[in-house]
């Protein structure tokens, strides 16, 4: 039988992963992670609380291990991220000076994409910025700074390597007609009209089994952000289970999953990546207590039955 990596690269579609060291290292996880995937991004290891833990030490070891694994593979990588409010240093947690969180800004995004020109198909330049009430997020670099952070980091990534797409990235952004789905497109359209830098747009689409996609809603936003000129990635996709699984649960997951690519494959999508492949390594039940089982793959890193039915879908597309 084909593996979902030899289905994907002849359709040219990007169907990736967030990974951790360990998947690399394992030699049953790597071997899977590379029968599976062609586009990789860190789960943890490029959040500037890890790559850059003080200001004058860079921990390059694991992202270069990941950008060497994908390139021996031939895999692309998505990067994850530079301007985010969660997982930063406490350097950069305790910024208060504007010149000061500048120069940390544009020299973080500088170095990065300096030393990994050309490796990466696409950034989160910035992720999770606005807030749930549609208002912008007064994280470290709103409160330094203020909103022209976001000019900031757009252009110096830019200037650092022209060849990577830079990407705004969030959660509860993917339908049209919603507050923060709304405000999420007003910011970027603004980006667009002031011509900063921004090649397109991420949904994470971290989903419930319990609530169906809005397909409508979905294609509608999809369609607003091509309208811009920008591409679309579902960038961190998962659907948890409220525990315990029935039948009737996994069925509703299936159809989520089944959409979400088909849509994606429909509208063309620019990358879609699961946010883990298998419930033994979930983000899930340590943060949303009582859900569970939201991945591809069992806990032993089995394919669930939702699984082969992608790798069917994207084949006969
Ligand atoms: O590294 C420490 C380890 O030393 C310690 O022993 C262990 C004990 O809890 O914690 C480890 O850190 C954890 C880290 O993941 C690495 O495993 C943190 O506690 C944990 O909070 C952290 O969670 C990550 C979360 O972002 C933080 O907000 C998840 O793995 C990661 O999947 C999640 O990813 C985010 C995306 O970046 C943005 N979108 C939402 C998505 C899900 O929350």
């Amino acid at each position: 039988p084909q593996t979902m990596r030899t289905v994907t690269d002849s359709k040219q579609f990007l169907f990736g992963v967030a990974v951790r060291p360990s998947d690399l290292l394992d030699p049953k996880d790597s071997k899977l992670v590379q029968d599976n995937f062609n586009i990789l991004v860190a789960e943890n290891i490029m959040k500037l609380q890890y790559l850059r833990p003080t200001e004058s030490f860079w921990n390059w070891s694991d992202p270069d291990k990941l950008v060497q694994f994908a390139e021996s593979n031939k895999m692309k990588l998505r990067g994850h991220t530079f301007v985010w409010h969660n997982q930063n240093p406490p350097f950069i947690s305790n910024l208060t000076d504007k010149e000061k969180a500048i120069q940390v800004l544009k020299e973080t995004i500088t170095q990065v994409l300096t030393r990994y020109k050309g490796k990466f198909y696409e950034y989160d330049v910035c992720n999770e910025i606005i807030d749930d009430n549609g208002q912008l997020r007064n994280s470290i670099w709103m409160k330094t700074i203020g909103r022209d952070y976001i000019d900031m980091a757009f252009q110096t990534a830019r200037a650092a390597d022209p060849s990577v797409k830079l990407i705004l990235n969030d959660y509860n952004n993917e339908y049209a007609g919603t507050v923060k789905g709304d405000a999420f497109y007003q910011l970027v359209k603004d980006l667009v009209d002031r011509n900063i830098p921004i090649d397109g747009v991420g949904f994470q689409l971290h989903v419930m089994a319990e609530q169906p996609i809005r397909e409508d809603a979905l294609r509608a936003n999809i369609k607003r952000f091509k309208d811009l000129g920008l591409s679309v990635s579902f960038t961190e996709v998962d659907v948890r289970i409220k525990l315990p699984v029935t039948p009737e649960k996994e069925a509703a997951q299936e159809k989520i999953y089944m959409d979400l690519l088909r849509i994606a494959l429909e509208e063309r999508v620019s990358s879609f990546v699961l946010w883990g492949y298998t419930d033994a390594y979930s983000w899930i039940p340590g943060t949303f207590a009582g859900y569970g089982s939201a991945h591809p793959f069992t806990k032993d890193k089995t394919p669930k039955p939702v699984y082969e039915k992608m790798k069917q879908l994207i084949a006969n597309y």
